[in-house]
Order: C-alpha cells, then sequence, then structure tokens
C-alpha cells in the first residue's frame, strides 16, 4: 500500500474513531422513583422510560403506589437515611427547596445554560426548579387543580348547563341526583378532599384570601368568618357524594365520570389522563370547565424531576440525558398529550393538544397576567410538607366528620400553626 493510501486510511480511521468517541455513550443507569401508577399516568412515564433507553441508558423504575406522592415522599426519605437516594424524583414546589437546602440535589447549571432552559419556561416556573439560583431539578409539566370533569350524557339527561358558581351546582345536583344518578365521584383521601377545599376556599374568598391563608398562613384570615364560609359550602357538597366503589383511588373515582356512573368529579387535569385511555373525547363525552366559582383564576401543580448528587460518571451521564429529554420538545409534547397536562415550556406551541389543554394553556397564560396564578396547597406547591400533612388530614378529617364550620376553621389553623412551627 502506498505511503499517500496508508496516510489518507490513517486520517479516515482518527476521524472515525474521533467521530465514535464524541458519540459514544457511557450506557448508565438512573434509578426514577415515582408515584405515577394510574392509566393515564403509566402512559406517560413510559414516554420517559423509552426515550431514556433510546439514547442508550437503563431506566430503574422504584414506584411508590398512592396519589399525588404522598407516600413517596415518606419512602424518600426513608432512602437518603439509608444513604441511598434514587437518582431522580417526582417532587415539587417547596419540597424541591427541603432537599436542595440539605444539599442533596445536583446543580444542573451547565446543562440549563447550554440548552437555555431560562428562555424556555414561565419565570414562576424557573424558580420553583432553582436553589439558590441553581437549577435543582426540571419540570414536566403544568397541572391544574381547579377543574371540574362532567359526564356529557347526564348532564344532557337532565337537560341542565355546566354550573359556574356553587349556588347553580347545587341546584344541578339537586336535578341529578332526582332523576336517579349519581353525582359527585370522590375517592375517600385527605389530599383529594384537599384538592376540593382548596377551589371552594378559592371561590368563597378569592385569591387575596386563598394567598394569606395557604402561602402566608395568616391566622386571622384562617380563623375568619370567611373560611367558616369555606367550610359551610364544603358541608353543601357532601349530600351529593357518591357511593364508594370500593376503591378510594382517585382515578377509581374518575372511571366512575367515565362510565356514567356518576356526574362530576373535582380533580386535577391528570384526570384527563384516563379519559383519553379511555378515548372519551372532550365536549362530545365529557365537559372539561373550571371549578365553580374560580373561572380566571390558574390553581398551578408542576410536577418535576429533583436530581440527586450522584457519584460514577456513567451514571451522572444517564441522569444528564433524562434532564435533557424531560426538557426536550419531544417529551414535553408527548408526555403532557398523555398525562392531561400542558408542557412546561412555554415556547412550543399547543397544535394537536385539545380543547381542554387550549384553555388550561389561554387560562394560564392569562393568569399569570393578572396575578389570579395560584399555587395548589394541596400539591405542595404553596407551602412546606410539614404543613401540606397537616393542612390535608385536617380539613378532611373535619369534613368527613361533619365537624362544625367554625371548629373546622380553628382546627385547621391550629393544624397548620403546628406544621409552620414543626421542625425541619
Ligand atoms: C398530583 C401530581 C399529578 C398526579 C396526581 C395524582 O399531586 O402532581 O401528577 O399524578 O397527584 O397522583
Amino acid at each position: 500500500m502506498n505511503c499517500q493510501l496508508a496516510h489518507q486510511v490513517r486520517i479516515i480511521l482518527k476521524i472515525a474513531f474521533i467521530f465514535a468517541a464524541s458519540s459514544f455513550v457511557r450506557a448508565g443507569e438512573v434509578e426514577v422513583l415515582h408515584y405515577w401508577t394510574s392509566g393515564g399516568e403509566a402512559a406517560a412515564i413510559n414516554i420517559l422510560k423509552q426515550m431514556v433507553q433510546d439514547s442508550g441508558h437503563t431506566w430503574k423504575d422504584f414506584v411508590v403506589t398512592g396519589g399525588s406522592g404522598v407516600q413517596a415522599r415518606s419512602e424518600l426519605n426513608h432512602r437518603v437515611l439509608l444513604r441511598n437516594p434514587p437518582a431522580a424524583t417526582v417532587l415539587k414546589g417547596e419540597s424541591i427547596k427541603r432537599w436542595a437546602r440539605f444539599n442533596y440535589l445536583a446543580n444542573l447549571d451547565e446543562i440549563s445554560k447550554r440548552e437555555d432552559w431560562d428562555a424556555k419556561l414561565p419565570k414562576v416556573i424557573a424558580d420553583d426548579m432553582k436553589f439558590e439560583g441553581h437549577y435543582v431539578a426540571t419540570p414536566v409539566n403544568v397541572h391544574r387543580s381547579n377543574w371540574m370533569w362532567v359526564n356529557k350524557p347526564i348532564l344532557d339527561a337532565v337537560g341542565a348547563k355546566v354550573p359556574t358558581n356553587w349556588a347553580e351546582f347545587e341546584a344541578v345536583a339537586k336535578k341529578i341526583q332526582k332523576a336517579g344518578y349519581p353525582v359527585i365521584a370522590a375517592g375517600n383521601e385527605p389530599w383529594q378532599d384537599a384538592t376540593l377545599f382548596e377551589s371552594v376556599a378559592l371561590a368563597v374568598g378569592g385569591s387575596e384570601f386563598y394567598l394569606d391563608a395557604f402561602v402566608k398562613h395568616d391566622t386571622s384570615v384562617l380563623r375568619s368568618k370567611t373560611m367558616d364560609k369555606v367550610f359551610e359550602q364544603m358541608d353543601r357538597l357532601k349530600p351529593f357524594l357518591a357511593p364508594s366503589t370500593g376503591s378510594e383511588a382517585w382515578d377509581a373515582a374518575t372511571k366512575q365520570v367515565i362510565n356514567g356512573e356518576a356526574a362530576f368529579q373535582f380533580m386535577g387535569d391528570w384526570a384527563k389522563g384516563e379519559f383519553i385511555l379511555a378515548n372519551k373525547q372532550p365536549g362530545r363525552d365529557y365537559i372539561c370547565a373550571t371549578t365553580p366559582g374560580t373561572e380566571g383564576s390558574f390553581i398551578y401543580v408542576v410536577d418535576s424531576f429533583a436530581m440527586f448528587k450522584l457519584e460514577g460518571e456513567s451514571k451522572i451521564e444517564a441522569q444528564l440525558a433524562l434532564a435533557s429529554d424531560v426538557m426536550s420538545e419531544r417529551f414535553q409534547i408527548a408526555f403532557n398529550k398523555a398525562k392531561g397536562s400542558i408542557p412546561a415550556r412555554i415556547d412550543l406551541s399547543l397544535n394537536g393538544f385539545d380543547q381542554c389543554a387550549q384553555k388550561s394553556k389561554k387560562d394560564f397564560m392569562d393568569a399569570s397576567q393578572n396575578g389570579m396564578l395560584l399555587p395548589s396547597i394541596a400539591h405542595g406547591m404553596a407551602t412546606t410538607e410539614q404543613v401540606l400533612d397537616q393542612f390535608s388530614p385536617s380539613v378532611a378529617k373535619s369534613w368527613r366528620n361533619g365537624v362544625e364550620p367554625d371548629q373546622a376553621a380553628a382546627q385547621l389553623s391550629k393544624a397548620i400553626r403546628y406544621g409552620v412551627y414543626y421542625l425541619q
């Protein structure tokens, strides 16, 4: 082989080697702790699993059953105590700050700058993902908790319109009950009751009352006549609760509305993931409407993956691949279409999303403009885990046990104060 040819072969081999080296993926394992087990939730998380596998890494599932991540949070505490935290976990709002404050979370500055996350996220969401200005988590979506899911055939059967305030709701509910249909599907779990409660509080007291009570934890507001009225309104809804199906899971209640076994469910738009899975069409089979009395306000819930500090290059590379996948257009679109939420990235078009998602996005943008974007307390956006773990059980216990409204308000105020001063 003449030396010129040999020289060319050497150059080609070098280029091939450099190329191979640059595209070489140090295959790593990324363990993800999450609680997404309902049909719609599982369909959505499977999209991410597939993307991680496609990028040459291994997804290790650590699933903790139980809606809203209540059990997952204590399992995470347990894992950390055992000095064996997962690579990533679904966390929200204040919990992210808590783990970052304890110095457990990885600094994502390099990738967030390279991929310009600040330009793609609303400030309220970017700030939620940061601790002391450094990204430590990636947002997957924007859920809204103040939604009402309506079975359309039942509503049509009694000739009713979608109620827009609680007085209208009670009138429609009486008609539906008289016609022999169960009215409100709701699992008997504190976080589900708390999800309804935060919307009723917003409808009865307004956004300032909501923020004073659930973010500032102002005792005079928590003990106010307005809070008594919130519990009174909750009590007027109780006679309309549909009998239990035997399962208290939130998605069992959604299935009651899907199957025409109940007319309404008050739940965040993760419920829509179940309607999608059942091939139900908004406007034809069901109606997504803002919870009565809360039109114009948006109670937001942002799911995110908090990234724990790791050792080992391949593990870190797999974790960064996960973070990059989560912030990718492909994932933000596919995941949110399945999950029922809207993308956290506001630079993406919602073409191909249904009318509920279009409404959610418009309402999110409008609410961001006019100060009506409110962090969900029931889902850990508004306050600490310690307060949340006092708030939901207090609301549920008082409501389910028929405690007098003023007593219920007093107990809630006491529970929140205990959570505020409870040691970290
Ligand atoms: C919420 C969470 C949602 C949804 C729901 C039910 O707290 O943000 O993603 O999964 O719980 O489990």
